[in-house]
């Protein structure tokens, strides 16, 4: 059980921490942690925001624990060399492709959502974001038209096969799910969500059994704030699932909450909170590390088979949130330290 932790920016380092002493406290077979450097950390050490030593720690390892990357002191570098970079080589690199984000309420939390707390309750969704293709990855550049105005581009695309292989994602954890599955395009405007949708529905002829559903980017955002318990799994792309895992993230209550997987063909993935790295709370303690925590709990169930452990990360962070265990983010004012304290107390 070799992980490889790549803290990062900003809270990252906090943040990961508390999830490392949740994974150490839980006594797990050969579990060997090896750090790596990445994002603006990285690019201050070794002149770039994912190294090849990094890439090389994330080969030999069975999964990968992200921190958070980001730094304002890099916005006005070449983009290649921003720390965002990161996070997007990897996914690439490592052709991590399919993101799970998963959003539901914890009990105790209802008041703290930005919806009404009866509407706020019946949360209990999964985002399947693609992670590897789309306007993230297409070409992109900056150029002057021929009567001096500068033009920014980047080109949103799908191929069949990229939109293939996320829609069986989505197929199949609805069918571990509640067997709903809707998939949020954009398809009354753009192209790349007219091959999303037709490809979505051949796939959708290998499972019978899932009531599926398509929705328009925008009506989705809606429907996620008007109605959120209509949804059991969504699939998008990686743009839309971008923003909607943001605001999914503010229908449970906070950013610091949600976890993330993102995860190949295999049995390797990368394991991160879906919040940045919040630089102006950053090394003073504040920051809330739960999410984090929820991702090693979503590492040890994906990666390493080991859903008992899994469910006892989940069950001591919703424990700790009923006793009332919450962070400035929640409007609490447990730290960093405590909250991970409680976590491991109650593990
Ligand atoms: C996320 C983040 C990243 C993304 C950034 C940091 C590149 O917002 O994981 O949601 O846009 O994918
Ligand atoms: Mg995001």
């Amino acid at each position: 059980m070799r992980i490889a932790v790549f803290a990062g920016d900003g809270i990252g380092p906090e943040v990961t921490h508390e999830a490392v002493r949740v994974l150490e406290a839980l006594d797990l077979p050969g579990l060997e942690l090896v750090e790596g450097d990445v994002g603006a950390a990285a690019w201050r050490k070794h002149g770039h925001p994912l190294p090849p030593e990094t890439l090389d720690i994330a080969r030999s390892a069975g999964a990968i624990l992200f921190g958070a990357v980001g730094d304002f002191e890099c916005d006005n570098l070449e983009r290649h060399l921003r720390p965002e970079q990161a996070i997007l080589g990897l996914r690439k690199e490592l052709t991590l492709f399919a993101n799970l984000r998963p959003a539901r309420v914890f009990e105790g939390l209802e008041d703290l959502t930005s919806l009404k707390p009866e509407v706020a309750r019946t949360i209990d969704l999964l985002i399947v974001r693609e992670l590897n293709g789309d306007v993230y990855f297409g070409e992109k550049g900056m150029r002057t038209l021929p009567d001096g105005r500068r033009e920014g581009y980047d080109l949103m695309s799908y191929a069949e096969d990229e939109v293939r292989r996320i829609s069986h994602v989505g197929f199949r954890a609805a069918m571990g799910s509640r067997k709903k599955l809707c998939s949020v395009d954009k398809a009354n405007v753009l192209e790349t969500s007219q091959l999303w949708r037709d490809v979505v529905l051949e796939v959708a002829k290998e499972y019978p059994e899932v009531e599926l559903s398509h929705m328009y980017v925008d009506n989705a955002a809606m429907q996620l704030v008007k109605n959120p318990g209509q949804f059991d799994v969504i699939v998008t792309g990686n743009i839309f699932g971008d923003i909607l895992s943001d605001l999914a993230s503010m229908c449970v209550g906070s950013i610091g909450l949600l976890a993330s997987a993102s995860l190949g063909e295999g049995t390797f993935g990368l394991y991160e909170p879906i919040h940045g790295s919040a630089p102006d709370i950053a090394g003073k303690g504040l920051a809330n590390p739960m999410a984090t925590i929820l991702s090693a709990a979503m590492m040890l169930r994906h990666s390493f088979a080991r859903e008992a452990d899994a469910r006892r990360i989940e069950d001591a962070v919703a424990k700790a949130l009923a006793d009332g265990v919450k962070g400035g983010d929640l409007g609490g004012n447990a730290g960093t330290r405590e909250i991970g304290d409680a976590v491991l107390e109650r593990l």
